[in-house]
């Protein structure tokens, strides 16, 4: 599986309160922020380091630095958005790259209608956010995006994931590692994950 559901009980007390539907929506968007920040910080724990010496305050001390390939955070608009502060509080140099994507409600299928990548986008170890992963059709035509500008280096960060999604990203994009705050049961008939958070984007954006 490329899937890793991190089950750290802090992300799991809080997916519990974003699951409530009384929860508000500016509580749920503190909550989205505080489990991307707990996410961001799995999803880069392979990052390579290398040595540096700093001078401190009895003199030089050996220390560290990330090495390796800058990042690009990479929401898929407009639920993504809600998840963007959660990585830039951890790495707050990454470029932000979006993705306009919406899902057409009775075929299901993206529709793309804006992308901004970074020049040196092939160079960038790309981490995308999309809240939902219900059918994997937003995601898969984002990495594609990603992968025809040259990117290789692709991971991804959503809070609920669904199995048919799952399987339709390591089926098509074996190499892309995925982190969720949880694996759910299973899509129903309108292409929403159960038990799931609802819509995600009306939720933080208090548009329902
Ligand atoms: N998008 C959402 O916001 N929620 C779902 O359950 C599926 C897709």
């Amino acid at each position: 599986m490329s899937l890793n559901v991190v089950a750290h009980p802090l992300i799991r007390h809080k997916l519990g309160l974003l699951r409530a539907s009384v929860t508000s929506t500016s509580k749920f968007r503190t909550l989205t922020r505080e489990i991307t920040n707990l996410l961001t910080y799995e999803a880069f724990r392979d990052l390579q380091m290398e040595a540096v010496t700093v001078q401190g305050w009895a003199g030089p001390v050996q220390a560290e630095k990330i090495a390796g390939k800058k990042v690009a955070v990479v929401p898929i608009l407009r639920a993504g958005m809600g998840m963007l502060q959660g990585v830039l509080d951890l790495i707050p140099s990454a470029r932000v790259n979006v993705v306009g994507l919406y899902r057409n409600e009775e075929t299901l299928e993206p529709v793309q209608y804006y992308q901004k990548f970074s020049a040196d986008i092939a160079d960038r170890l790309a981490v995308i956010l999309d809240p939902m992963l219900a059918t994997g059709n937003s995601l898969a035509a984002t990495i594609a995006l990603l992968k025809r500008d040259g990117c290789r280096d692709i991971r991804v960060i959503c809070m609920v994931a669904a199995p048919e999604g799952v399987r339709r990203i390591e089926r098509e994009h074996p190499e892309v590692e995925m982190f969720a705050a949880s694996l759910d049961e299973r899509l129903n008939d309108d292409g929403y994950i159960l038990p799931g958070l609802g819509d995600a984007g009306d939720r933080l954006f208090g548009t329902q």
